[in-house]
């Protein structure tokens, strides 16, 4: 099994080296448009091995799309990461040129990979690359949903003081302050979160969810990489061992949640055909206003991109 990761920058090269450190595909590529960038931290990398214990091979590539072929999975991370002041969807008009080009140069060598993607804006990015790899909808996705429900999880297993381990929890929506954590579908160790936290206290908690990469762009004058690139590499592990697992990822509805042709993040199965069920929950009314609000706004900046003529 071969995987390749699209971007040698800080969630790429932290994506490359937790997928090389779970030892289960035998090579990394890491590609990058920087000259040498890639091989320099791959050869470091590949360093590690005899260090942190695994087999599989990382090697890079400088732009060069035929050291992927064949690649089972790709992750695509190359893009501008957000400064502090911008929003996710400042980034649209550069990300959305190198997503497609990015996006058709892996098709050209991997045809049958299962593409995920984790440039900004996510939602309006996993549109781009599903319409320029002109694949089935299965197998282009998103990660969002896994860093954002993590981010929630972390807090409250602060608050609570509980193992994260502990801590189960759903978020829908699009990556952005529109995002839903659902207090409803959220447990510690089996027992309903509204049971353990007084109302004001978790919704403080929903509240810094919906912030948390603000937050931490505000904190290091650039995004996060160590949550992004673990949940990545989360999203690889389960469809390279094909482990079914469900996770809020990113995805094409057609009707779901009574919407179509938007990606949002939902709960969907990962396994080896990637996408493999969109899991439907019952939401009340208030929880499918919010969905329905977020899916407005990912449609509003998929609207700028059909705009902007490039598909
Ligand atoms: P970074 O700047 O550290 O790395 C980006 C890399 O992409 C750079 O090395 C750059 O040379 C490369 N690149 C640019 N154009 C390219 C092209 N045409 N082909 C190949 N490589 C190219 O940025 P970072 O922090 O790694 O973030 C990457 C992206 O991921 C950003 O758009 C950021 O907003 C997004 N992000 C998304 C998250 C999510 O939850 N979906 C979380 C964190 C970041
Ligand atoms: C994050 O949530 C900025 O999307 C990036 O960390």
């Amino acid at each position: 099994m071969k995987v390749t990761v699209v971007g040698a920058g800080n969630v790429g090269a932290t994506c490359a080296q937790i997928v090389a450190e779970k030892n289960i595909v035998q090579e990394v590529v890491l590609l990058d448009i920087k000259e040498g960038i890639s091989e320099g931290k791959a050869l470091d990398l590949w360093q590690t091995a005899p260090i942190n214990w695994y087999d599989s091979r990382v090697t890079g590539s400088t732009n060069d799309y035929s050291k992927t072929a064949n690649s089972d999975v790709v992750v695509i991370t190359s893009g501008v990461p957000r400064k502090p002041g911008m929003s996710r969807d400042d980034l649209i008009s550069i990300n959305a040129g190198i997503v497609k080009s990015v996006t058709e140069n892996i098709v050209k060598y991997s045809p049958n990979a299962k593409i995920i993607i984790v440039s900004n804006p996510l939602d309006v990015m996993t549109y781009v690359a599903y319409v320029a790899s002109k694949m089935p909808k299965t197998q282009v996705m998103g990660m969002a949903g896994i860093l954002d429900t993590a981010r929630y999880r972390a807090f409250l297993a602060e608050a609570l003081n509980v193992s994260p381990r502990d801590i189960s929890a759903l978020l829908m929506g699009g990556h952005g302050d529109t995002m839903v954590p659902l207090p409803r579908y959220t447990t510690v160790a089996g027992i309903p979160v509204t049971e353990l936290i007084d109302e004001e206290k978790l919704e403080a908690i929903v509240d810094r969810t919906k912030k948390g990469g603000g937050e931490l762009v505000n904190l290091m004058g650039t995004s996060a990489w160590y949550a992004p690139g673990s949940a990545a590499a989360q999203m690889v592990e389960a469809i390279i061992l094909d482990q079914k697992r469900i996770f809020p990822c990113c995805v094409k509805l057609e009707g779901e949640y009574g919407l179509s042709d938007i990606f949002v993040g939902v709960p969907v199965k990962l396994g080896k055909n990637g996408v493999e069920q969109v899991i439907e929950v019952k939401l009340n009314d208030a929880e499918m206003e919010l969905l329905k609000g977020s899916a407005h706004a990912v449609k509003s900046v998929m609207d700028v991109v059909d705009g902007m003529n490039i598909l």
